[in-house]
């Protein structure tokens, strides 16, 4: 079977990593949560206490910032400057961070081109916004996963508590919906699904059934 690249995009919170992640250690695959570079570079901006509005501020610390992933037994984490900062990028503070840096040309390049190095021996699985329309418009299989908000926003708020925070059910939702807003609207690689991606909605399913219609899809890919 000929090895691909899966371009995995969709709205915050509508199973997109688990899907990938799953895929990816069925198929032997490399996964890429890209979500989790920009969330890094966002937990950058705020520790050095810099206005997202300052964009030359920010581009002058891109050189300064490097991102990697590493294996842990709870799965993949990312690294910043050398530091597992897995736990730190999780939260609601850095998701609207990385979702206000993410709407900087300069961080978009700066990141893009990370990742499509790591596209270039193929069997990867990526997920993240603009994956199957600008950092590989060629890949093999690209899926658009979507859910309605309000099924994201339970989603999202099990896991916040899972979590230990005291998440308001009202006030993730709010982000969710802001957040599609932002994500959907910036001028710099706003999400939109690639004329050629095959659209997901697991409102309805279970994790189960999507994971059996994905490697499906993933299969016929790999065979074409
Ligand atoms: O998938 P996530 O919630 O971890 O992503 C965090 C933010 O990063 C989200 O608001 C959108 C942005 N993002 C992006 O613009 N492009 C990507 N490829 C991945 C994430």
């Amino acid at each position: 079977m000929r090895r691909i690249i899966v371009a995995i995009d969709g709205y915050s919170s509508c199973g997109k990593s688990t899907i990938a992640k799953e895929l990816a250690a069925y198929a032997g695959y490399t996964y890429v949560d890209t979500g989790a570079m920009y969330r890094a570079v966002a937990l950058y901006v705020l520790r050095a206490g810099v206005e997202v509005s300052d964009e030359e501020a920010i581009k002058q610390m891109l050189p300064e910032i490097e991102i990697g992933f590493v294996r842990t037994a709870d799965g993949q984490h990312v690294c910043l400057n050398g530091e597992d900062v897995e736990k730190h990028i999780r939260t609601l503070e850095v998701g609207n961070m990385a979702s206000q840096v993410s709407t900087l040309g300069v961080v978009r390049r700066f990141l893009v081109e990370q990742q499509q190095a790591m596209g270039r021996e193929k069997g990867i699985v990526m997920d993240g916004r603009d994956i199957g329309t600008v950092v590989f418009p060629k890949a093999e299989l690209k899926l658009f996963l979507t859910a309605s908000a309000e099924v994201r926003a339970q989603r999202r708020y099990l896991e916040l508590q899972e979590k230990g925070e005291k998440p308001v059910f009202e006030d993730v939702l709010r982000d969710v919906n802001e957040r599609d807003y932002r994500d959907t609207h910036r001028q710099e690689s706003p999400l939109r699904q690639a004329a050629d991606a095959i659209v997901v909605d697991n409102s309805e399913m279970t994790r189960e059934e999507q994971m059996a219609h994905v490697k499906q899809l993933f299969a016929d890919a790999c065979s074409d």
